[in-house]
């Protein structure tokens, strides 16, 4: 058995019960103890640890694993001076940050245990020669049903429905005056990668009128045909036609900010908007000016531009004139037990690659050394 003593760090954490009670950290603790005691399958928590510990540990290597990320004393900023992997997921982002980067004296490889890579920075790693590997694919269909979910939950305005029924009232017409039919409908994706093209597919036994999509990739004429979809070239002119947006890009300095108050501006007046792809892609203040105006019917989606959400941020009330409208929820959409076994068996395969020195599966492969092997984070 080879004993090549490599520093694995973890700091991740789908702390999964966070949105039933965010008090206190000791609480949050708690509850995720808890969870993760009573169901063995959340995988992704500090606790059970992507299930790596007794084969990374069996093959001498040391593992440390961590929710402390935040702040000079965390255990990131502590730990990676001397780690060869880090491992994050987006679920709880440990930023691995141009600084960190530069303090990483040994750090080779980060992996990503999940989809998306953007709290990483790409650049610094392409210059100091550190892969950053992700486990592409293990949870794009679980994101795609809750698109899929999203969509319908704000077209039927499905949530103060529910909610009114919680209450103990019954008012039909109250809710029913801002519900409608998805069939028929305009529905346009920004990005028509996996995510994206699966969610056009789960989209078209619903009699949607027409698939719209912006993406700098076209896809090939048989893929488009197939899901009904038609490429526009210029975002405005994409939005403009359509009754629901759904953002499934990654974060990138070309799709930051990208949702602004200029482009809602250019939205059909009471559109519905969800993005599931990255918060940071929103323009969050004009967002939620968009719903309080009516201008957005509705916004729904699973990622923030700060996680966990503070208690006081403005998506997690924000309403549109008739009360309704958001379909907002903690980031979990990809990390369903379903897709936590997924990515907790896809990073277990890419240590066992790297440590055998077999190549990584090519969709793994964000940053290879010493260049972008994606060309889903921007055109360069
Ligand atoms: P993918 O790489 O298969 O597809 C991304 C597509 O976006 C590509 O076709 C690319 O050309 C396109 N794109 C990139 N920049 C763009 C821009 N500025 N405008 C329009 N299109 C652009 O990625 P996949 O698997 O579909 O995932 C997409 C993103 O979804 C991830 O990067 C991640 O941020 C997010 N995600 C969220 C999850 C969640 O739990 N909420 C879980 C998994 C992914």
């Amino acid at each position: 058995m080879r004993q090549r003593h490599h520093r694995t760090h973890l700091t991740h954490l789908s702390r999964v019960r966070v949105f039933l009670d965010a008090a206190s950290s000791k609480t949050i603790l708690y509850r995720g103890h808890e969870a993760a005691q009573q169901e063995p399958r959340l995988l992704g928590t500090v606790e059970n640890e992507l299930g790596l510990r007794p084969w990374l540990e069996s093959q001498g290597h040391e593992f440390i694993v961590s929710d402390s990320k935040e702040g000079p004393d965390s255990d990131l900023q502590k730990h990676i001076v001397d780690a060869d992997i880090v491992i994050t997921t987006p679920f709880h982002p440990g930023y691995i940050t141009r600084d960190l980067i530069a303090k990483a004296k040994n750090l080779k490889v980060c992996v990503t245990a999940g989809v998306g890579s953007d709290h990483v920075d790409l650049n610094a790693a392409v210059e100091r020669q550190i892969q950053v590997l992700e486990v592409t694919g293990s949870n794009v269909t679980s994101v795609a049903e809750h698109v899929v979910m999203s969509i319908l939950l704000l077209v039927r305005n499905f949530v103060p429905a529910h909610e009114m029924i919680e209450r103990g009232d019954w008012m039909v017409s109250d809710v029913a005056r801002n519900a409608f039919d998805l069939e028929g409908k305009v529905v346009g994706t920004i990005g028509a990668g996996r995510i994206g093209y699966r969610v056009l597919q789960r989209l078209l036994p619903f009699g949607t009128k027409e698939h719209l999509y912006y993406d700098y990739a076209p896809l090939p004429a048989d893929a488009e045909k197939a899901v009904n979809a038609r490429r526009v070239e210029d975002l405005k002119e994409m939005v403009a036609q359509c009754d629901v947006v759904t953002v499934n890009c990654p974060l990138h300095e070309g799709s930051r900010n990208l949702i602004n108050a200029d482009l809602l501006k250019h939205f059909k007046k009471g559109a519905w908007l969800v993005n599931t792809a990255r918060g940071a892609i929103c323009d969050k203040d004009a967002v939620a000016a968009a719903l309080k105006s009516g201008q957005l019917r509705g916004y729904a989606g699973d990622v923030w531009n700060v996680q966990p959400a503070p208690r006081d941020h403005v998506w997690r009330t924000m309403k549109n004139p008739l009360g309704g409208g958001n379909g907002m929820v903690p980031h979990y959409s990809g990390t369903t037990l379903d897709a936590q076994a997924r990515y907790a068996q896809g990073t277990r395969d890419i240590l066992e690659n790297y440590f055998t020195g077999k190549p990584q599966l090519p969709a793994n492969i964000i940053v290879g050394v010493g260049k972008f092997e994606t060309k889903a984070y921007g055109q360069r």
